[in-house]
């Protein structure tokens, strides 16, 4: 009796697990790139490496603001997205102090970043959501809010008056 050599049948295996492999390493490398590209921005934001914008933007003349008052101006974010339309837009509380002076506050809470108003009879910053209650200056007077409302600064450019536009913390 003789024995006979077991036949190998070609099956492809070989060429199959190749495959495997490449699909393998290649859905490694696409999401290594796809977690890189989120994480190094968001990194940067968080180490504060990412360049603010700051532009001055004119928000009216010095005839347009009398001394003692304080009124809503809107301006433009400093950085809008090409499709933000009227969303760009933002609005600040500017005083007039004196002939040459303003001073600008941000008009987000810093409790939870409602919109305060302002209550010209009071003399007083009022946030509708929770209570929240800024004296003239900006300083809290009562309520959650933990500080002052932010201020942008304030210049005068020949004959305008401008705002030095910044991101605002909303808390
Ligand atoms: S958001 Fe203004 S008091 Fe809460």
């Amino acid at each position: 009796m003789s024995e006979k050599a077991p036949v190998e049948v070609a099956t492809g295996g070989g060429r199959e697990m190749n495959r495997r492999k490449f699909l393998v390493r290649l859905s490694v490398a696409l999401g290594s790139i796809g977690a890189a590209l989120i994480a190094v921005p968001s990194a940067a934001f968080l180490l504060g490496l990412r360049k603010q914008p700051q532009i001055w933007r004119t928000v009216g003349t010095l005839n347009d603001f009398k001394v003692g008052e304080t009124v809503n101006v809107s301006f433009e974010d400093p950085s809008p997205l090409p499709w933000a339309g009227v969303t760009a837009q933002t609005t600040a509380w500017l005083r007039r102090v004196d002939n040459e002076n303003f001073i600008a506050f941000s008009t987000i809470c810093t409790h939870l970043g409602c919109p305060v108003g302002w209550l010209a009879s009071a003399d007083l910053f009022m946030c509708p959501c929770h209570g929240g209650v800024f004296y003239a200056d900006g300083q809290v007077a009562s309520g959650p809010p933990p500080k002052p409302l932010n201020r942008y600064p304030v210049r005068i450019s020949e004959n305008d008056v401008q705002i030095l536009t910044m991101p605002v913390p909303i808390t």
